[in-house]
């Protein structure tokens, strides 16, 4: 068993500087997979090598890829091409990773051999059942595990027709599993979103040579084509610059600016959100890289108020919520977040284990059933359980920053899923953090 890790936070502090957080999970897993399955050689910068991604990584390597790094950010892949993998010795890892796990689904039943894709304890409880239904539907064959959970065991040699899939949920892994799939299928394969989800698969694809055609609410590809290989550029994490965005605007004195920051409108969420509450974040050089718009992210102390969250930002902040509590229990007045019942399917149930991790540092934090309502004021010290889930780990080692007491923050051993570095770049930008290993 590896060891445990904690985070000891003094209370306090202001955050100051400029920084670069690492890049974006989301653009670095599906840089690996795409640039995998192409023809040719892909080079990436800016690569997360955070866990998650390198699983995926892995998962490649295990089928056959060869790929060089990944260092200081830079992963050299020489594709396959769409039916150049082979069949895996073993089960695949998925680790702690959903996106891996449902978008890897999606490839798998379209190649000619068997897989099985397993998980940590926390993607083993999470439901696969989005993805193994309807790619059923297009005729591959996922057998999973009780309740839809993994392992996914996936049958090779299915013809694969495409289809037009009307989701249930606002799932950007659903669609990307379904538009990977569609590369394998005969026909068109069509899906169509309730709301609008991170668009990076398609943008992405197009990268890659793919078309990807676009009429409202519905994305399709057709099967049968090609992908070639491409450089990929990847921005810094909106996910991860949004613990310095929250931890800035709530202690007074701060300013920060954080560089290359992707801003993707269907990632910026969590700005509009903040701005409503009051945030002073301004977008500094706004310009292009790799396809996907980024800026310097300037951000200064504010006095934030609470709000009612609009519904349309939901899916466009889903994994900026846990820090997103916390800059509303630091606000004045209440926020409500209904229509976030996907957070209860997260790493964690992330409405639940935030609920109680609040009050258990004397905030008011009321759960719903697909939501929850903070009344913001003062925050003491104690200990917060994180559930393993990386996102908790950090939200509540920034809420250090106003709290009364020091946080010890149990089971931070998973930020190194998403953000390898988090407690030295939150401790040169002025956080009083200290790692415990047990
Ligand atoms: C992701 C999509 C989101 C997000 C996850 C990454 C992706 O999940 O929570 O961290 O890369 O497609 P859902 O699409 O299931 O909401």
């Amino acid at each position: 068993m590896s060891s445990r890790i904690d985070y000891l936070v003094q209370p306090g502090g202001r955050l100051a500087g400029r920084l670069r957080v690492p890049g974006d999970k989301s653009i670095s897993h599906r840089s690996v997979m795409l640039g995998a399955l192409a023809s040719g050689t892909t080079h990436v910068t800016g690569l997360l090598e955070g866990e998650d991604v390198l699983c995926t990584l892995g998962a490649f390597r295990a089928m056959g890829v060869q790929a060089e790094g990944p260092q200081d950010g830079r992963l050299t892949l020489h594709g396959v091409g769409l039916r150049g993998l082979k069949p895996p010795a073993q089960p695949l890892d998925m680790g702690n990773s959903g996106t891996a796990m449902r978008l890897m689904t999606g490839i798998l039943a379209g190649q000619s051999f068997d897989s099985v894709l397993i998980g940590d304890e926390s993607l083993s409880k999470r439901p696969m059942k989005r993805v193994s239904e309807p790619l059923g539907a297009m005729g591959a064959i996922i057998e999973t595990a009780e309740g839809g959970r993994p392992p996914l065991r996936v049958k090779g040699r299915q013809k694969l027709r495409g289809m037009h899939y009307v989701m249930p949920m606002a799932s950007a892994q659903v669609k990307s599993a379904l538009l990977l799939a569609g590369l394998y299928a005969e026909d068109e394969t069509c899906v169509t979103e309730p709301a609008p989800t991170r668009d990076h698969t398609e943008r992405m694809l197009r990268g890659f040579g793919y078309d990807v055609s676009v009429k409202g609410a519905t994305r399709c590809v057709r099967g049968g084509g090609q992908l070639k290989a491409c450089d990929v550029d990847v921005p810094a994490d909106i996910s991860s610059a949004a613990f310095f965005l929250v931890g800035a605007s709530i202690a007074p004195g701060s300013e920060l600016v954080l560089e290359h920051v992707g801003i993707n409108p269907t990632r910026t969420g969590v700005l509009d959100i903040l701005r409503l509450m009051g945030a002073d974040i301004e977008l500094l050089n706004p310009r292009e890289a790799g396809g996907e718009p980024v800026a310097d992210l300037r951000v200064r102390y504010a006095s934030l108020k609470g709000i009612e969250i609009p519904r349309e930002l939901v899916p466009l902040a889903i994994d900026e919520f846990p820090v997103l509590f916390i800059a509303a229990a630091a606000a004045s007045g209440e926020t409500v977040l209904a229509g976030a019942e996907e957070l209860r399917v997260k790493e964690s149930d992330r409405i639940a284990v935030m609920a109680q991790g609040l009050k258990s540092l004397g905030v008011e934090a009321r759960e719903t059933p697909d939501g929850i309502v903070i009344h913001g004021g003062r925050l003491r010290g104690g200990t917060i359980d994180s559930h393993g889930d990386h996102r908790i780990a950090m939200s509540f080692a920034i809420a250090a920053l106003v709290a009364e007491g020091a946080i010890t923050v149990r089971d931070c051993k998973n930020v190194d899923t998403s953000f390898p570095g988090f407690a030295g770049l939150a401790r040169r930008a002025g956080l009083d953090l200290q790692v415990r290993h047990d």
